[in-house]
């Protein structure tokens, strides 16, 4: 099984829920992938009503804190009982343009796992850093900061190279797949055996999907620009399936 979660991001409208509506529900869904779409908050009931039996659907982000005096955000619990299948934490926009650190990420991921929606912690090095070769050492502090007390329960875990994310560049299918087993390998050092899922997310596209994928070390992908179009969405789907 392959899992293709997309992330909208700040994109989408009504309209555009509609015709994506019309495409998805017109196209053949592979029998091997599982998709689930991150939409904005004020999307994911209508989203749900439409697409809950054929496509998770989530949110992009939630607060720290479990409740209080925090204007304007979104609790997990506020998730769970909105019925959120699943939240993104810790993507490379809100650390880079929200200033959010791996404590503030850890805090979030503990805060979900109060609740029965997953979290999708994602972790990657920048341009910089994967220049000087310090991709293995990100990921590893990111990982144990990001997951300090955290359980394994209704964790994924998405590996996104931030100079991957929305420019068209990606790292060879063999850095991937490297990176991803580096990723497991340090999940299984900080919780023993454990079956959670690694996805690969940056650019991912119909051309690239199956190169990018194939490799039974990367359980599926996380996708943004692509997301956005149903058919490319599912394209991506059957591309790897
Ligand atoms: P992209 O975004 O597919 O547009 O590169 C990926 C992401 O932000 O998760």
């Amino acid at each position: 099984m392959k899992y293709v979660f997309g992330n909208w991001k700040m994109n989408g409208s009504f309209d555009d829920i509609k015709k994506f509506k019309k495409e998805f529900f017109s196209l053949k869904l592979p029998k091997n992938t599982k998709f689930g779409i991150a939409v904005p908050f004020v999307y994911l009931q209508k989203m749900n009503e439409i697409f809950s039996k054929k496509c998770e659907i989530g949110v992009q982000n939630v607060g720290f804190a479990d409740f209080g005096e925090f204007t304007g955000e979104i609790s997990a619990k506020m998730l769970e009982d909105t019925k959120a299948k699943f939240c993104l934490v810790g993507h490379s926009e809100r650390r880079h343009k929200f200033g959010e650190t791996n404590e503030v990420v850890n805090q979030k991921l503990l805060s979900l796992q109060k609740t029965k929606t997953k979290a999708i912690l994602c972790v990657g090095e920048t341009k910089e850093e994967f220049e000087q070769k310090k991709t293995k050492k990100v990921l590893k502090t990111q990982l144990e900061k990001c997951l300090k007390n955290v359980g394994v329960k209704n964790l994924i875990v998405a590996y996104e190279p931030v100079w991957a994310i929305g420019t068209g560049l990606t790292p060879t299918a063999k850095i991937v797949e490297d990176t991803i087993l580096y990723v497991k390998k340090v999940l299984n050092q900080i919780f023993g055996e454990n079956e959670i899922l690694v996805l690969y997310g940056g650019s991912v596209k119909p051309e690239n999907a199956n190169a990018l994928l194939k490799s039974k070390a990367v359980d599926g992908a996380l996708v943004g620009g692509a997301s956005l179009d149903a058919k490319k969405f599912v394209e991506i789907g059957k591309n790897i399936a």
